[in-house]
């Protein structure tokens, strides 16, 4: 990992003083609580400036971002006006970690964006391959950026670069769905589209609606997380089966000398 191991009092000697006004000229256009957030998550040293658009997905912006040390790392912006605050909702109720008292669009737009953050943070706690998470204010998430840090290119995503091996790729996957499985968690949007392929081994990303292994829709997401992946692979020729994949990834939970507790639910701190 290119991430230096500095303090935030360490960073924030080493870099250039910043006021305000000047953040705000190097921006895009931002509503002010956001661009409020983005000044503070600088002003603590995570990053210096936004450096370029990488996607506009459905609820969130994506930037490269310049860091002290002059590499390059990830914000995730969700868009707190332009986003279908419903759906969050939806899938929140179903997560036993996060009762929501009230169907507040700021409130449920922060805590979709605190999910995805803690949900990164277990599963790079657990060994999976997944951006290193480094902060979470409001709606914004500051991350590892996969691909190549120094020049700020984030790395293709699976549907756009195919495996050298496919085969050697598809176990890897597996392997990381156990491991996060494991860890009580599913990743709930595996696809193509989610999972990076850099250096030729995968990444997963995009962890907005992963949820625990004991949510009432953990099968039917672990199910279409296990379609998904199958339908990319099975076009290399790879003869899959969906029971076998699921008993594979669920079984290494069941075998685990940690089984006891290791899928409890657990209070988020
Ligand atoms: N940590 C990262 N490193 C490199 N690239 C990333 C990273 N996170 C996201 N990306 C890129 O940004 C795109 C959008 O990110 P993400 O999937 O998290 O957001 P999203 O809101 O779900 O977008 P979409 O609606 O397009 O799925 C990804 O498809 C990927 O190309
Ligand atoms: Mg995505």
């Amino acid at each position: 990992m290119a991430s230096p191991n500095w303090t935030e009092t360490e960073i924030s000697r080493t870099m250039p003083p910043i006021t305000r006004e000047k953040f705000r000229t190097s921006q895009a256009v931002f509503d002010n609580h956001t661009e409020r957030c983005l000044f503070k998550l600088s002003s603590q040293g995570h990053f210096l400036h936004l450096e370029s658009p990488i996607s506009i997905g459905k609820e969130a912006n994506l930037f490269t971002a310049r860091k002290a040390d002059k590499s390059f790392c990830i914000i995730k912006i969700y868009r707190v006006e332009n986003c279908d605050f419903n759906k969050m909702y939806d899938y929140l109720k179903l997560d036993p970690r996060y009762p929501l008292p009230k169907k507040n669009r700021r409130h449920v737009i922060f805590t979709w964006a605190r999910r995805e953050y803690r949900n990164l943070l277990k599963a790079r706690e657990a060994g999976v391959r997944v951006p290193t998470p480094y902060a979470v204010l409001d709606n914004i998430i500051v991350m590892e950026l996969i691909g190549d840090k120094e020049a700020g290119k984030p790395s293709p995503k699976l549907k756009d670069c195919p495996p050298a091996n496919p085969e050697h790729f598809f176990e890897i996957i597996q392997a990381q769905m156990a491991l996060l499985y494991r860890a009580g968690l599913i990743h709930g949007d595996l696809s193509k589209f989610n999972i990076l392929n850099w250096d030729d081994k995968p990444v997963l990303i995009d962890m907005s609606q992963s949820t625990t292994t004991e949510g009432s829709n953990a099968q039917e997401l672990l199910e279409r997380d296990v379609r998904n992946v199958m339908a990319y692979f099975e076009k290399s020729g790879m003869p899959l089966q969906a029971g076998t994949m699921i008993q594979k990834i669920t079984s290494r939970l069941r075998s685990a000398p940690e089984k006891k507790g290791s899928g409890k639910r657990r209070k988020e701190k």
